[in-house]
């Protein structure tokens, strides 16, 4: 199958020197990618600003802001039979970015925000038999919200993680996570090196709409 991947975080540019983001590192997202390339797919990844290496096997592109991650993705969509969504992507951006860099006199302790799209949403009218994946990075136990996610945005399978967690969620190399399946399934992990997680996805999502 050709399998596309999103990971780490986006970055929203405030100037030349000062952004708005997350702490995203990109671990889980590059280890789909590994795993499902590791399982014979053609795999491409879409990646925000993250410092690794990638993944053998695997056509990377590399993005920065939410808005060039929509359009990445709208670019490879057409070919992909499975996306995973793994990025987190940065809900909301600067309404103006300053060409040059802001003098702390020209700001007045206020940063105005706009929404950016939700790439999934977006993209959910031309799913067609696609299977789409997606992550629930929550505070606090994530199945309910999840849930609604799933949902909401049309997946047949979301991965809920309580970043909170000890040795779960970002920047660290373990993670605990529920598969949670629009029929109302829920299949709780152990705490699992990402690695492992990410081929019991692959796994998982080999079996589903096909
Ligand atoms: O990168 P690591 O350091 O390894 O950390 C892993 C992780 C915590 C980032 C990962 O496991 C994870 O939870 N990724 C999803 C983070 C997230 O954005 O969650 P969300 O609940 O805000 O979004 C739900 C889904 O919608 C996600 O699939 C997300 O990619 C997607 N989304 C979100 C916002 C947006 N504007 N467009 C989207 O498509």
């Amino acid at each position: 199958m050709n399998v596309l991947v999103t990971a780490g975080p986006t970055r929203e540019p405030i100037d030349p020197v000062r952004f708005v983001s997350n702490r995203s590192t990109g671990k889980m997202g590059f280890a789909v990618a590994q795993a499902a390339a590791e399982a014979g797919h053609a795999v491409t990844l879409i990646a925000g600003p993250v410092t690794l290496d990638t993944p053998p096997g695997v056509r990377r592109v590399d993005v920065t802001t939410a808005l060039e991650m929509l359009a990445a993705v709208e670019r490879e969509l057409p070919a992909c039979d499975v996306f995973v969504s793994a990025a987190a992507v940065a809900d909301w951006r600067p309404e103006t970015c300053s060409p040059t860099k802001l003098k702390k006199g020209e700001m007045d302790g206020v940063l105005r925000l706009v929404r950016n799209p939700d790439i999934l949403k977006t993209i959910l009218p031309r799913k067609g038999t696609r299977v789409f994946v997606g992550f629930a990075a929550e505070t606090g136990e994530p199945t309910a919200e999840a849930g609604r996610k799933l949902h909401e945005k049309g997946l047949d399978l979301i991965v809920a993680n309580d970043v909170t967690a000890p040795g779960a969620g970002f920047a660290v190399e373990t993670n605990r996570v529920t598969l949670l399946f629009p029929d109302g399934r829920h299949e709780a992990l152990p705490l699992l090196r990402k690695t492992e997680v990410a081929r019991r996805l692959v796994a998982t999502f080999a079996t589903l709409g096909r």
